[in-house]
């Protein structure tokens, strides 16, 4: 018999015996499994049936010990997510049948869990490790009264014998490795006696991420469906079950410390750990891959030519050789994630540190519970005006507006700031990079030379000199210990270095003892003079290197370790303590006050308070890279647009019903940029403004009614502009289509009707105008235009074959229409080559409309055309638009246009355009859901379509959501919003080109292989 005819009669066998014994009928296949037979059953679950075959030798207490296991934990937890083992038809768990060949085998059959296991699953958030956490935990307490008497076995995978290895290292040929790995066992061997100590109980000791199983697709939530195989169930005690998850939860994650105590946290929810049993995840984490990479060394001399051995430890000894993680921060970080005190004994003294407030010798030698509070916040105040840059001259005045001769004033506790802009700040390679920004310390500024005294006595810990760039200066830590003997620390930053001769690292400073100064910018790292006041708990891993700010996105750890130390000032918390706006409030807010069709994008909305150039920063000083908006078109917060505003709005901001230069000098700007034939501008205040305007220019000129426009475009939101766009009345809900409009087919030469490979495809595309004409004319309408964003951008980023436009407008002039280009996406520089689009189609349109860009922000809308056509509408009505045209906004719109020119933007969007294409283009070959590239300039588009040639919409909103989980912002555009949308301001940088390819690409591969891997 060949393999396959074996196969086939296997499965036929136990395809007969799951109908016999468990009356399930269905289709079956084999499951991968390494010893035993595994077989997946369809039957009347969606998910199916795992029949389990054991190998013929196997134990029967092995598998009697995983059924009673996995039934205990459905009766002690009814709702925990598990397998559930299904009885036969008569009532037995467990039964003994012969297979086909007559041999006699234990068989078990459980319903299988959806989903995939944990290894495939993308994206490892910390909400899913939360999860694996407390579903593990959910075993572990489900099982801490299960008996049986396999559980007690000798075998290599209990943690608690792990020191087994400690007589194979010579195994280990590479000094450097054996010695890593003799340095955990000898670790282990110390920390045995505590472990011993520990009550012990049944656990699952193997929860790898291949025996961990998780649902939820694309952007659904993330959910544990359960843990499988208790093949290596024994007792110990419950924190080695949790150690062994931990150590394959945090090999290969970016950020494995955050990875661990999201575990760790919802393990404790679930099943509360000790302090105790918390500092031991971290040794006995090194110890399980310390067991792994010895046993597979030990199988790789058994097997030489299985690759896979080696390959398996690759990850594990890369964990194990980086050394950057300090455990006793790591403790400190897991044991603040549950809650429990960072070191033992911080629960005393943050106690005692309250019920001595009031009692400490004033840090001032005065009492500042009058003090005033300055904010620095990103909310409150604009220091920097360059989040990425603080020149020394602005660090001297941080605050000055708080400033009164003198006097003191605080600065807070817990608050984000941007002045922290150096590198040194950021987490990770990229500007929009994590970036601590929460100030850990109180400050307080006064002038500089004024002494200060100690709170309380102290022994001098640090006493440095810190000369870097916007460093400490003079640094003092002082080692203190409340009455019960508990330490704690304090540390006073950017100092008068007048100290160093006097005090030494040993010495005592007494309460009430003058010890130091304030600084002045020579000497203090360049800041305004102040104090920065921190408390600390533990030096463990800080030492007297201290962060004096912290990731918002690690607050819960550093709040813990440098707590408020306003008691030590005589002050009440709250005072100095900053709350940044809650943006969930904010959120029911709106919701409150507004209309629901008012939409926010991304499933977690942002709330975003500030920006600068392309980058936008949130309530906490999180950095995001602005690839989305093109109203920003210079930058947000160009400081020649905030200066143009403040100093019109000195002057005055009024009308175009008075004279003034500033109306000229903008029409003239514009004009400039356009061909000669434009002679005439209006001033309006939005897109929708100045294309309901063209319309009524339209009708004027002709006399007629009739408009010939692409499909799904965009026009703007009044009546008439909408009724002009397809993309809003024909979604359902939709005002429809009014009769005076006809609709073409958009010109996409990728999707539509004529395809890249039709040379006459421009043609054929401008000839679908001629039939809409006549379709107007048999409703009864003249012609009175054709108007089209000229490359549709909520069509999905199309540019038309070139030519496609200057076809499409000799016909509308040939019936007596205008031509309306609808610039407000593509125009004033955007597309690099192209001042404008129609200028890349041949093309010269009779009304061309400017929005978003031309006021960067402010509310501008332009429309520009011939004189004649100017003449026409100028029939004895006056027109107004209050503030079209306003003295400000004049002023704005020609700086914008100023700008773009005297920076180069232009060209800088031609050549980061070009960058960012070529870029998206190598994606496109590694990966087959990118069916197609295309943009020009800084106005790119990506097309993702699933195998079968469908728009993958729910990828395309994954990958839209993702990418702000990177903080990078893009949209999606196009009639099934499969398309990625790219524009980002036109300052952009080669850096952030590179950080959008390469976060696109590690986001892609999260919903697919790569071609090449
Ligand atoms: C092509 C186009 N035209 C007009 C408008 C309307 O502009 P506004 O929102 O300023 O009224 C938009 C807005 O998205 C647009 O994309």
């Amino acid at each position: 018999m060949t393999e396959t005819e074996i196969g086939t009669r296997q499965l036929r066998h136990w395809q007969t015996a799951l109908k016999d014994h468990w009356a399930i009928d269905g289709d079956m296949s084999r499951l991968d499994g390494e010893y035993d037979l595994n077989f997946l059953a369809t039957g009347d679950r969606d998910e199916g049936y795992v029949l389990k075959v054991m190998r013929p030798d196997c134990e029967s207490w092995l598998v009697d010990m995983q059924v009673k296991a996995f039934e205990h934990i459905a009766l002690r937890d009814p709702l925990l997510p598990c397998p559930q083992v299904i009885k036969s038809g008569d009532g037995m768990s467990l039964l003994t049948l012969p297979d086909e060949t007559g041999q006699k085998r234990l068989v078990w059959l459980l319903n299988r869990l959806p989903g995939r296991c944990y290894a495939n699953a993308a994206p490892k958030s910390d909400a899913l490790i939360h999860e694996v956490g407390r579903v593990l935990g959910g075993f572990a307490s489900a099982l801490d009264d299960f008996q049986h008497t396999g559980l007690d076995r000798d075998f290599k995978w209990d943690l608690m014998r792990g020191d087994w290895i400690s007589d194979k290292l010579d195994c280990i040929t590479n000094p450097a490795r054996r010695q890593i790995i003799d340095d955990i066992c000898a670790g282990f061997s110390s920390m045995k006696p505590i472990l011993t100590k520990l009550p012990k109980q049944a656990v699952h000791n193997d929860a790898n991420d291949y025996n961990i199983m998780v649902t939820g697709d694309l952007s659904e939530p993330r959910q544990v469906s359960g843990l499988i195989d208790l093949g290596d169930m024994c007792t110990a005690p419950r924190v080695c079950d949790l150690a062994i998850a931990a150590a394959y939860i945090v090999l290969d994650h970016d950020t494995p410390e955050a990875a661990l105590a999201a575990l760790v946290a919802g393990y404790h929810e679930v099943y509360p750990l000790t302090p105790a049993e918390v500092d031991l995840i971290w040794p006995l984490l090194r110890m399980r891959l310390a067991v792994s990479v010895v046993n597979s060394t030990l199988m790789a001399v058994q097997n030489p030519d299985d690759p896979y051995v080696t390959i398996s430890q690759a990850s594990a000894w890369r964990f194990l050789e980086d050394n950057t993680l300090h455990r006793g921060l790591l403790n400190a970080r897991l044991r603040a994630a549950c809650g429990l005190p960072v070191v033992e004994g911080a629960d005393r003294v943050l106690d005692w540190l309250g019920q001595e407030r009031g009692n400490f010798a004033p840090l001032m030698g005065q009492g500042i519970a009058d003090a005033p509070l300055g904010s620095l916040s990103v909310e409150n105040s604009t220091w920097p005006q360059n989040p990425f840059h603080l020149p020394l001259e602005e660090a001297a005045r941080v605050g000055a507006e708080f400033e009164d001769k003198g006097r003191i004033w605080l600065g807070y506790y817990h608050e984000p700031r941007l002045i922290y802009a150096e590198p040194a700040f950021r987490k990770g390679p990229w500007k929009a990079s994590d970036r601590r920004t929460v100030h850990l310390a109180v400050d307080v500024f006064t002038h500089a030379g004024t002494p200060m005294f100690a709170p309380l006595r102290g022994e001098v810990f640090v006493a440095e000199y810190r000369s870097g760039h916007l460093d400490y200066g003079g640094v003092i830590i002082l080692r203190h210990e409340t009455a019960g003997g508990d330490p704690f620390y304090t540390l006073y930053g950017h100092l008068d270095p007048e100290f160093l001769d006097r005090l030494k690292p040993g010495q005592m400073v007494e309460q009430g003892e003058e010890f130091c100064r304030l600084g002045d910018p020579g000497m203090n790292g360049g800041w305004a003079p102040h104090v920065h006041f921190q408390l600390a708990l533990t030096t463990e891993g800080i030492e007297a290197d201290w962060p004096g700010v912290g990731d918002p996105d690690e607050m819960y750890l550093w709040r813990a370790v440098c707590p408020n130390p306003a008691a030590l000032l005589n002050l009440p918390d709250e005072k100095v303590r900053y709350f940044p706006t809650e943006k969930q409030g904010v959120l029911a807010d709106r919701k409150a006050h507004f209309g629901g069709n008012l939409s926010l994008t991304y499933d977690d909305p942002l709330m975003l308070v500030r920006g600068w150039k392309h980058h936008l920063f949130d309530e906490w000083g999180r950095p995001y890279l602005d690839a989305y908006n093109n109203v920003p078109h210079v930058g947000h917060a160009h400081p020649r647009i905030q200066a143009v505003a403040a100093d019109q709005l000195k002057r005055i901001n009024s009308n175009t019903r008075y004279l003034h230069p500033a109306q000229t000098a903008f029409a003239e700007k514009i004009l400039s940029k356009l061909p000669k034939k434009f002679e005439v501008c209006f001033f309006v205040n939005s897109g929708s403004e100045a294309n309901e305007l063209a319309l009524r220019l339209a009708r004027a000129h002709t006399g007629a009614k009739g408009m010939v426009t692409p499909d799904h475009g965009y026009h703007g939101n009044t009546t008439g502009a909408i009724c002009i766009s397809a993309y809003k009345f024909n979604k359902p809900g939709g005002v429809g289509q009014a009769d005076w409009v006809e609709l073409v087919e958009v010109a996409d030469d990728y999707r539509g009707s004529y395809r890249r490979d039709d040379p006459d495809r421009a043609q054929k595309y401008a000839d679908l105008v001629d039939p809409a004409i006549a379709a107007l004319h048999r409703k009864g309408h003249g012609l009175a235009g054709f108007i089209a964003e000229t490359f549709p951008s909520v069509g999905g980023q199309i540019i038309p074959p070139k030519g496609y436009l200057a076809a499409v407008y000799e016909k509308i002039r040939a019936a007596g229409g205008v031509c309306i280009a609808d610039e407000v996406q593509t125009g004033l520089g955007r597309l690099g080559e192209f001042y404008f689009g129609f200028e890349h189609q041949g093309a010269l349109p009779d009304i061309v409309v400017m929005g978003k860009p031309i006021g960067n922000g402010h509310p501008l809308g332009v429309l520009v055309t011939t004189r004649e056509i100017a003449q026409s509408f100028d029939n004895g009505i006056e027109f107004f638009s209050t503030f079209g045209g306003s003295t400000l906004s004049c002023r704005i719109g020609k700086e914008v246009l100023d700008i773009v020119d005297d920076e180069g933007l232009q060209e800088n969007a031609r050549v980061m355009g070009g960058r960012l294409l070529s870029g998206l283009q190598a994606l496109q070959k590694k990966y087959a859901c990118v069916v197609d590239v295309r943009g020009m300039g800084l106005f790119l588009g990506v097309e993702l379509i699933h195998p079968d040639g469908t728009e993958a919409t729910a990828i395309c909103s994954y990958v839209k959501n993702r990418m702000r989980d990177h903080r990078i912002l893009i949209g999606s555009e196009g009639p099934k919003d499969n398309i990625l949308k790219i524009r980002t301001p036109l300052t952009i940088e080669a850096e952030d080109v590179d950080m959008i390819t390469t976060t696109l690409d590690q986001v892609l591969a999260e919903v697919e292989h790569p071609v090449s891997a």
